[in-house]
């Protein structure tokens, strides 16, 4: 069995915060900026929406291109750094809001890479037969942790959500190999501080700012460069496939430098390489999904194209996985199984009869 990615939605808050508008809030210029990030504008939610309402957007219309309904999903993974509350989980917010009443529902946390994480899980979940339908959905309101005070991290991140649906399928196809990998040793460099278990939010903590996002820019980006490329490289070969077989990376979208950096290392052309960056900056797990169904919008994301999905993160976290493109499944699945498979038999028959036919006509059969 494997599971095929037949549906795919993102949603983005359409209010725009360009680097102009942060010159004007902290002392920083467009060009500083751009030639760091490559970042030009990213997109901020308004005061209603959160990481729930921006999953379920995302996941409605991933739903509708795979041509399901919310009751048909057993199961809802939203990755997510910056849940709704500690807990319940996000994902059973979502899961009551979308009416997907068959469906267990969890979060996961694995920050940036978190996305590439909950794809793996779901994948298994359908591989071992364990559900039929998944949605996953990687959702941030980076905004509401971000300090606007602070130039280092303010500039970086945007909101915004993206969600992929899973089908199982017998063909080949779907996510076909993947590396998971962390290193918790530098779960310093990019923390949000307060809010949890180990520093729970008072007065003090709310005065120094511990819940705003805290980075070590300089170290993150070191580490990123040196991971993209390593994990890339040994998804690819557990796939068994080298790297003229990918069509299409999807990295996630950090920095435009890192990208490239990456790029370079693989020796890969960074016309197969998907940014959108420049107008959404860092959304953390939702930047891959959201690249992603840019890259089927503008074309270059089709159906039997091998693409490789490879993020980074806080935890730190890290990971790369090999995607055969799917596409919907075609409205006949729907038919029941014995069913569909008397209909291949008979369609696989009535071609072989065909090419015997024209094998007599032409002389060769
Ligand atoms: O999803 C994972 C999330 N995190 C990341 O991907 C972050 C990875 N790191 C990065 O992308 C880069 O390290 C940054 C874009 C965050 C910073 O770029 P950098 O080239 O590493 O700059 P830097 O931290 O080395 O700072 C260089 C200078 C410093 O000034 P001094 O000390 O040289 O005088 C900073 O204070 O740039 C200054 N600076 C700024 N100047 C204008 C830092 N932020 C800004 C700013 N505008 N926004």
């Amino acid at each position: 069995m494997y599971a095929h990615i037949t549906g795919w939605g993102m949603a983005v808050p359409s209010r725009v915060l360009t680097n102009h508008d942060l010159a004007q809030m902290v002392e920083t210029d467009n060009e500083w900026i751009v030639s760091r990030t490559g970042i030009q504008e990213r997109h901020i939610a308004n005061p209603e929406q959160t990481s729930a309402s921006l999953a379920i957007e995302a996941a409605l219309k991933a739903l509708e291109v795979a041509n399901l309904k919310p009751v048909d999903v057993d199961l809802i993974i939203v990755s997510t750094s910056t849940p709704e509350h500690v807990f319940p989980a996000t994902a059973c917010l979502v899961q009551d809001r979308l009416g997907a009443a068959r469906a267990g529902a969890f979060d996961l946390s694995a920050a940036c890479s978190g996305f590439i994480y909950a794809l793996d899980i779901a994948t298994q979940a359908i591989r071992t037969e364990s559900v039929k339908n998944a949605l996953v959905i990687g959702t941030e309101t980076l905004s509401r942790f971000v300090d606007w005070e602070d130039r280092t991290t303010c500039i970086l991140f945007g909101d915004g959500a993206g969600a992929f649906v899973l089908q199982a399928g017998e063909e080949p196809g779907g996510l076909i190999s993947s590396v998971m990998r962390s290193d918790g040793s530098g779960g310093n460099l990019l923390i949000l501080p307060a809010g949890g278990s180990h520093l729970p939010a008072s007065p003090e903590t709310v005065r120094e700012g511990l819940h705003y996002i805290q980075m070590h820019g300089r170290e993150v980006f070191r580490f990123a460069t040196r991971v993209m490329a390593q994990a890339t490289e040994e998804a690819v070969k557990k796939a068994h496939l080298s790297l003229e077989d990918i069509s299409l990376i999807i990295p996630h979208q950090a920095n435009q430098r890192i990208i490239e950096t990456a790029a370079r290392k693989l020796n890969f052309p960074m016309e197969r390489v998907m940014v959108n960056v420049d107008r959404y900056g860092n959304t953390s797990t939702a930047s891959i999904p959201i690249a992603t169904c840019e890259a089927i919008q503008s074309g270059r994301l089709q159906a039997g194209d091998k693409t490789v999905f490879v993020g980074f993160g806080a935890g730190l976290t890290w990971g790369a996985a090999v995607v055969i493109w799917s596409g919907p499944f075609p409205v006949r699945r729907r038919v029941r199984p014995t069913r569909y498979r008397l209909l291949a038999r008979l369609r696989s028959i009535l071609l072989r009869l065909v090419r015997r036919i024209e094998g007599i006509i032409w002389g060769n059969g």
